[in-house]
């Protein structure tokens, strides 16, 4: 049969509210134009994130009922660990209550002011992390991923030789790790190839350097590197992403994403003096080393969906799920970075809307118009998220995990199509207020 179907069946379900045009008008009013202000109940269907809105399993709630709520040493975390360690080989597993947690204590612990921080791309909550230590975020993606057109199978690549020469430049000294983003989120969603991980590692280690993966999206890489890359035909998902992450000295991981958890992180790391000092900062923020500032239940939660994401036959559906998504709109004209990503498509909204300049923020205005048309919310990734820093204009259509059927998507490719026939008409948008930090979150806009 080729028919990719998805590979469960619904036992509860959460209705959808239908609006109308008048009232989105209405709230996109309201909201300043900036979707993270609509509320949930006025949304259609929701691709702002594929972080944290997971549907789980029955096996995944029955494990939660199995919770062990214990302060200290609890059994919970105890599997949550072996599970971890039977994928990642990482000596120590310290949980948090999401990524971004464990970044913050990673740089507090591992970087200085004026230090620099190599990574693929960054997401926007490493980038100021970072960046809030007073250290910089370097991103040395590979050349070949600026042409968001081309059709290369990994574009989430490091240019390792520009790592070579930043490490040359910066001095061994004042670099006190290098990361990789597997799949690498900002930039498409593309993943690394074991290659260039194995390539990068080399590169730090011959100067010293530690390589940390931002491990989020671990499981579609490695289904990726599985189907892509030689030599890895005949391995199952687990036993590449076993190969990732044996490549690398620690990782941070963020359970929204690929553990189908709705909330939960970790920091892994091999060395044993940094975890000292990361379970001391841990325990003045997060909670004690065994449960991290997540409940029990969470950890059982985590430590099921770590094993379920790598079953070939989910991979196999949610990689072709996304990718029918892409090439639905693609094959249309609607011009998206290829190849289609793992968690995400991403529109190039700069090409699709040439009319608007970088100033007016196209992407915001796609995502404005999609909410309009058809109660769809997705997210900006370009001059909004990351000033003048940002490589492109885009639009991602992020895909919770095992949450929408066929038919939402196609509804989601119609919408698209609709407003790709009336695209001249589309307008830009000003900034009319914004905050300090990450102000694609509380921004507000005005239409021009
Ligand atoms: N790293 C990457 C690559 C991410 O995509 C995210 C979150 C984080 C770190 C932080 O993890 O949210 O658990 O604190 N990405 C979400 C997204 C928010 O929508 O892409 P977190």
């Amino acid at each position: 049969m080729k028919t990719i179907i998805e590979p469960f069946r619904i036992k509860s379900v959460e209705p959808l509210r239908q609006t109308t045009p008048q009232e989105r008008e209405r709230f996109l009013e309201e909201a300043g134009y900036n979707l993270f202000l609509i509320e949930a109940r006025n949304i259609l269907i929701d691709l702002l994130t594929d972080s944290g809105t997971s549907a789980m399993s029955t096996e995944q709630w029955a494990a939660m009922m199995r919770g062990d709520e214990s302060y200290a040493g609890s059994e919970s975390f105890g599997r949550l660990k072996r599970a971890v360690q039977d994928l990642t080989g990482f000596r120590h597993v310290i949980p948090t209550h999401q990524g971004r947690a464990a970044e913050r204590i990673l740089f507090t612990v591992m970087c200085a002011p004026g230090q620099v921080v190599p990574n693929n791309t960054h997401f926007d909550t490493t980038r100021a992390n970072i960046e809030f230590r007073g250290a910089r975020a370097a991103d040395l993606l590979c050349p070949e991923a600026a042409d968001t057109q081309a059709r290369l199978p990994f574009k989430g690549n490091m240019d390792a030789a520009a790592l070579e020469r930043l490490i040359r430049t910066e001095g061994a000294g004042r670099i006190p790790l290098v990361m990789l983003t597997v799949t690498n989120n900002s930039g498409g969603g593309q993943p690394v190839s074991l290659e260039n991980i194995a390539e990068v590692k080399a590169v730090a280690s011959r100067h010293g350097i530690p390589l940390y993966l931002d491990a989020c999206r671990f499981a579609e890489n490695a289904w990726f590197i599985q189907r892509r890359e030689p030599g890895y035909a005949d391995w199952t998902p687990k036993q590449v992403a076993q190969k990732m992450f044996s490549l690398a000295d620690g990782c941070t991981f963020s359970a929204k994403k690929d553990a189908f958890a709705n909330i939960g992180g970790m920091l892994c790391t091999n060395d044993d003096r940094l975890a000292e000092q990361e379970k001391d900062l841990l325990i003045l923020t997060e909670g004690f080393p065994t449960y991290g500032g997540l409940a029990g239940r969470d950890l059982e939660a985590i430590a099921v969906g770590l094993a379920e994401v790598l079953d070939p036959d989910y991979l196999r559906y949610r990689i072709a799920s996304t990718g029918y998504l892409g090439d639905h709109i693609s094959s249309h004209g609607v011009p998206i970075v290829q190849p289609p990503g793992g968690h995400a498509i991403y529109i190039d909204a700069g090409r699709m809307l040439p009319h608007i300049p970088r100033s007016q923020f196209p992407g915001q205005a796609l995502a404005v118009e999609l909410y309009r048309h058809a109660g769809i919310r997705s997210v900006e990734i370009g001059s909004v998220m990351f000033g003048e820093q940002a490589p492109h204009e885009l639009l991602r259509l992020a895909i919770p995990r095992r949450a929408y059927t066929q038919s939402h998507i196609d509804y989601v490719v119609e919408a698209i199509l609709e407003v790709n026939q009336r695209r001249e008409q589309i307008r830009g948008l000003e900034i009319v207020s914004q905050p300090q930090f990450l102000r694609h979150f509380s921004a507000r806009f005005r239409p021009l």
